[in-house]
């Protein structure tokens, strides 16, 4: 079992399933002709974002870690008439890379780049009062996860649902010695979505084009 593999397999189902996407593959080429690291979702997880949003019928959705807007365009794409989604991002020369493919993809009345901090953002959503969310996808800097899962609970109705990116780290989650700060947070993340009455979670490990790495899913309970 190798990379090579998990990759090949990634490229034929998504070819067969995911099937291609102009909007897509230019937001991809933009980010990186822009020099945008290539940690997107993959296409076969953009999909699963974006089935989520629709089996969930979501119309408000909360996103941590913008990049270059391609898992946003995922989602945004899957939201219910009237919805919206606002998304977080720290860099701002990667807000703007995104900004110019919701534009292209004809997104950017429904989606807000909001750039900062994302524990700064989400307390200020908090104090404006906005709508709780029906779907949060976090997926910005791994050590903080802990925190954005604390302030998500804040922010998300009862019977939304919160998806937390890479949680695996190619195993390292396992390992309590791990000098991986990513791992680290994720160990943290788990323990306290396990004490946490207010979710019912699970843990689901990946392969792909992504390397080994995984998600986990949780229903916010009323
Ligand atoms: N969701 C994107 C990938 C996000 S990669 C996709 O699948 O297409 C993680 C992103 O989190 C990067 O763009 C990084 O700049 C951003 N980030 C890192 N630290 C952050 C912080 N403190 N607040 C908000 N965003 C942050
Ligand atoms: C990294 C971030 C991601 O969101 C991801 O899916 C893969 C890798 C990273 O920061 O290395
Ligand atoms: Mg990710």
């Amino acid at each position: 079992m190798s990379w090579e593999l998990w990759n090949a397999v990634d490229r034929y189902t998504a070819g067969l399933l995911v099937g291609e996407d102009e909007i897509l593959e230019q937001a991809s080429a933009a980010s990186s002709e822009a020099g945008l690291p290539a940690i997107a979702v993959s296409p076969n997880q953009g999909k699963l974002l974006h089935l989520l949003v629709r089996i969930h019928g979501a119309s408000r959705i909360l996103e941590l870690g913008t990049l270059g807007g391609y898992s946003t365009i995922w989602m945004a794409r899957a939201l219910a008439p009237g919805g919206s989604l606002v998304t977080l991002e720290l860099d701002p020369d990667y807000a703007a890379v995104a900004v110019r493919n919701l534009e292209r993809a004809r997104l950017s009345e429904l989606v807000q780049v909001r750039v900062g901090p994302a524990a700064d953002s989400l307390r200020a959503l908090l104090s404006e009062g906005v709508e709780p969310f029906d779907l949060i996808f976090i997926d910005a800097d791994k050590q903080s996860t802990p925190e954005y899962f604390g302030l998500a609970l804040e922010l998300c109705r009862a019977g939304g649902l919160i998806m937390v990116d890479n949680v695996i780290r190619d195993g390292a989650v396992v390992d309590p010695a791990t000098t991986d700060t990513g791992a680290q947070g994720m160990r943290r993340f788990l323990e306290l979505a396990a004490a946490e009455p207010r979710v019912t979670a699970t843990t689901i490990q990946t392969v792909g084009s992504k390397g080994y790495d995984g998600f986990v899913l949780a229903l916010v309970e009323s």
